[in-house]
């Protein structure tokens, strides 16, 4: 029997011989940047540092407004505090080697050729990119997209085409359609790249309850479409958990899906060399397509889908929100570039914000197994109280409301970083347990969200 690989190999082969006759798939006469001298090139000479400094404090020790505070001199108040809601994990964002990539690539360039990846807009300097991104990954090839939110449309829309390409006519017959399989607090632009398949390719979409295995299983079970996705988070942005892998792994091999892991919140952040959720249980190999973003732990904007380079062909052919947008700015390619190449050398980044996880979870009770720390709180109400309370006491943790949560599950999110102090994490717990009195009781936490 073929494998799930070679399956979706030949199918993504028919769509390429139907869809792209010619191989202009593969036409793209990337713009080559000009050569450099050494120390003019955005690309070379990333210099990495031994530990933290203080530039890795910069987007930390913040003024915000408080908009609750009666405005004074006609200026919303500002107050200081630290900031525990960012996505900056390693706390590349104001790296001195990224801010000096960005620099020397704006001096260089400006903001590069300004155009769609498919016009003029992707350079040589986003081939390499893509290359590292790849190799990250253990993938074959990677496509860029403006944004993570891109990148899973551009996806999804890719594996509709997928379909449509494969059937006899252009109304699928039910055997034909791809089932889509997707878990429940999966990201939104999962959820509104599988809304447009739905409508516009076909799709049949089901939706499986979080993390919960036994559900998937049967829902496969009762699926005969040869052409079966499972697509997940690998690491919950609003909860904090990770999806079951080595499960979904187990399923791929018994139901033979195409499985698509957004690595959104996991890149960088786990695995030895920040290779992600593939790197830390050695499964690369067996998440057919990575889906990323270059906006949290990279500390910077973009998006990717690593994946084979055939299928690759396809996401630029199909991929219509990665298609019909402007590709990224030379300056963010040039910090994403350095920030990748710092977030592999400077392991000690991965390894301060862990132990901030371990802080958090000893000084509280709580479970905390990730930088994004969840606390339930119920109405929007009681979200909004905490998030003020914590801002009066100098922390900037905002309210999760609808619609990225349930109108009874809000909460605040605290995400933790590689530059917060010990002395921050207390005093933050210590702040935190004023206003959430069931921290460090998780089975209250989780009652106050059923
Ligand atoms: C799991 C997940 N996927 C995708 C995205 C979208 O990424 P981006 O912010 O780069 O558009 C996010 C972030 O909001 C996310 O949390």
């Amino acid at each position: 029997m073929a494998s799930v690989a070679a399956m979706w190999e030949e199918w993504v082969q028919t769509t390429l011989a139907k869809g792209d006759r010619n191989n202009y798939l593969s036409y793209l006469p990337r713009v080559c940047l000009p050569r450099l001298n050494a120390e003019d090139d955005p690309l070379a000479d990333i210099r990495t540092q031994e530990g933290p400094g203080p530039w890795d404090r910069t987007l930390l020790e913040v003024e915000a407004e408080d908009p609750t505070a009666a405005p004074a001199a006609g200026e919303p108040s500002r107050k200081k505090m630290i900031l525990f809601s960012g996505n900056d994990y390693l706390s590349l964002s104001a790296h001195p080697a990224v801010r000096e990539a960005a620099i020397k690539a704006a001096k260089a360039f400006g903001m590069g050729p300004r155009a769609s990846s498919m016009i003029s807009g992707h350079t040589d300097y986003h081939r390499r990119l893509e290359m590292l991104l790849a190799e990250m990954h253990g993938k074959e090839a990677c496509v860029m997209t403006p944004t993570g939110f891109a990148a899973n449309t551009s996806l999804l829309s890719t594996l509709g085409a997928i379909a449509s390409y494969n059937a006899a006519s252009k109304r699928l017959e039910a055997h034909e359609k791809v089932a889509v399989f997707s878990d429940a607090l999966n990201h939104a632009s999962i959820i509104d790249g599988l809304r447009m398949m739905e409508r516009h390719q076909q799709a049949l979409v089901s939706i499986y309850r979080h993390s919960d295995m036994r559900h998937l299983d049967e829902l496969l079970s009762k699926c005969d479409n040869p052409m079966k996705v499972v697509i997940t988070d690998s690491l919950f942005s609003m909860e904090g958990d990770f999806a079951p892998m080595l499960e979904l792994v187990d399923l791929r091999l018994k139901h033979r899906f195409l499985l698509a892991v957004d690595e959104a919140h996991t890149s960088l952040v786990c695995g030895k060399n920040g290779g992600g959720i593939g790197e830390v249980y050695g499964i690369a190999d067996q998440l057919d397509i990575v889906v990323g973003t270059l906006s949290k732990a990279t500390g910077c904007l973009g998006g990717y889908i690593a994946c084979s380079k055939k299928f690759s062909y396809l996401v630029r052919g199909f991929g219509r929100s990665n298609i019909f947008t402007t590709a990224t700015p030379l300056p963010v390619v040039a910090a994403c570039y350095a920030a990748l190449t710092v977030a592999r050398k400077e392991g000690w980044r991965r390894r301060a914000v862990w132990s901030k996880v371990q802080e958090f979870a000893a000084m509280t009770g709580h479970p905390a197994t990730s930088p994004i720390v969840s606390l339930v709180v119920g109405s929007e109400a009681a979200a909004i109280r905490a998030s003020k309370h914590m801002l009066d006491r100098g922390f900037h943790v905002t309210a999760i409301r609808p619609p990225a949560v349930a109108p009874d599950a809000c909460r605040l999110r605290i995400t933790l970083t590689a530059a917060h102090t010990s002395e921050e994490l207390k005093n933050l717990v210590a702040a935190l347990a004023e206003c959430i009195p069931a921290l460090g009781r998780p089975t209250d936490l989780l009652a106050a969200r059923l």
